[in-house]
């Protein structure tokens, strides 16, 4: 069946209408996938759908293609029995036993991401980025829908991230690693000890881990994990800014509310860091270009091109830039002063995280396109889109 073409083929997004999640529907929809998104809208806005299904109307009319079929089921994805209900909608005549569905993949993007939240109500990440997956996959296996790409994320690499160690995706598998580190000297790593400082990354972690020994268990599951780093920008048509309901953490959705004047100024956590300018630097990817990392795993996964039935991939630019960078690329791009000041470090952050990106770029045959300056523009495009530029 995940050899049908990809018109007659639905793929599963829960989280779809989130941030990263919608811009990864969009993709899907312009790759001629149908897709089925499950999202509870906590922390995302129901028009959100609409400005997707608009989006992938003109790029296939534009284009003389047919529009495969978007919907949504505004339920959280660990309701199983409604979930059920869904599955059942699309399973196909079983073979020798053996269930089978019209769903040929499941991109899984629900869960909580606030790392400052989670030191604070680990439990309420325990139970929805773990029990709530480790319940999901279950559900999926009974209906013999094994493809699955992972939302996972650059926080596992933990403090290795300022350790002068390239963060290559073998450094964190589930055995035991030799490697050299930055001074010349030769180190093991042992099994997980990534020096993960926050309950988020370790729920990643541990759903890597328990993925990990899903594939080991059986080898109908493809199962790809893919490692982000600092997703900002938005789809250059500016329609799906990113806008969550809950006040922002991460740091372009921050500048964004003091662009917009919602907030005074920005609190640039940390110059104190070891980097050039003294504050933290980080791998800044588009939103885009991470949501195409996502097409080609998931078709990499179908069409049985990956090494190993689990396989991670760091999606990013392989590039830094610090906190002072971010700032005033979109300064320089929107024109406008971006009041700031320096604060105190937050719990569990790290001082630098850059992608190592060769496995992405040789095994997925992928790698980023879009600039920091592309993320910014695109940003105040969304701004002028929603009317939020003064
Ligand atoms: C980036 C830098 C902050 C806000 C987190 C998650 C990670 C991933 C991406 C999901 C840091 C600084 C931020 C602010 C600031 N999420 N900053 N002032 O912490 O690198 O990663 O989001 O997968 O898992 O950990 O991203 O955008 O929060 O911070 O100075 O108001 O910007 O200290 O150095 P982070 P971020």
């Amino acid at each position: 069946l995940q050899r049908l073409p990809v018109e007659s083929q639905y793929i599963l997004v829960t989280g779809g209408l989130g941030f990263i999640g919608s811009h990864t529907t969009l993709e899907l929809l312009k790759a001629n996938y149908n897709v089925i998104v499950i999202d509870n809208l906590s922390n995302a806005f129901e028009d959100v759908l609409n400005r997707i299904n608009s989006l992938a109307i003109e790029f296939h009319e534009k284009n003389g293609t047919t529009m495969p079929s978007l919907c949504l089921h505004a339920h959280d994805y660990r309701d199983t029995s409604t979930l059920r209900t869904l599955l059942e909608d699309y399973r196909l005549p079983s073979r020798w036993g053996v269930p089978k569905s019209r769903i040929a993949g499941v991109i899984h993007f629900a869960a909580y991401k606030a790392v400052e939240e989670s030191i604070r109500n680990p439990l309420k990440y325990y139970s929805n980025n773990v029990s709530g997956m480790v319940d999901f996959a279950t559900t999926l296996g009974d209906f013999g829908i094994k493809t699955f790409i992972f939302s996972s994320s650059a926080t596992i690499y933990g403090t290795l991230a300022t350790s002068g160690l390239p963060l290559k995706e073998e450094l964190c598998v589930h055995k035991e690693e030799a490697y050299t580190d930055h001074t010349g000297v030769s180190r093991t790593l042992q099994p997980g000890c990534t020096g993960i400082t926050n309950p988020y990354g370790r729920t990643k972690w541990i759903c890597e881990t328990i993925l990990a020994d899903l594939a080991a268990s059986d080898p109908e599951w493809t199962i790809v994990a893919l490692r982000y780093f600092n997703p900002v920008g938005c789809d250059s048509s500016g329609l799906l800014g990113e806008d969550p309901r809950q006040a922002p953490t991460n740091l372009l959705p921050v500048v964004v509310k003091v662009m917009t004047g919602q907030y005074e100024e920005l609190q640039m956590f940390g110059t104190d860091w070891n980097t050039e300018d003294g504050t933290a630097v980080r791998d800044f990817i588009h939103v885009t270009d991470l949501a195409r990392g996502h097409i080609v795993a998931l078709s990499s996964a179908n069409d049985g091109k990956l090494k190993e039935n689990f396989r991670t991939f760091n999606l990013g630019t392989g590039c830094g830039h610090s906190v002072l960078e971010v700032v005033n690329a979109m300064e320089a791009v929107s024109s406008k002063p971006i009041p700031r000041r320096a604060a105190e470090r937050r719990e569990g952050d790290v001082g630098a995280c850059v992608a190592v990106v060769d496995r992405s770029q040789q095994e997925l045959e992928w790698k980023t396109e879009k600039s920091l300056k592309d993320a910014c523009q695109d940003i105040c495009n969304f701004l002028d889109v929603s009317g939020l530029s003064s």
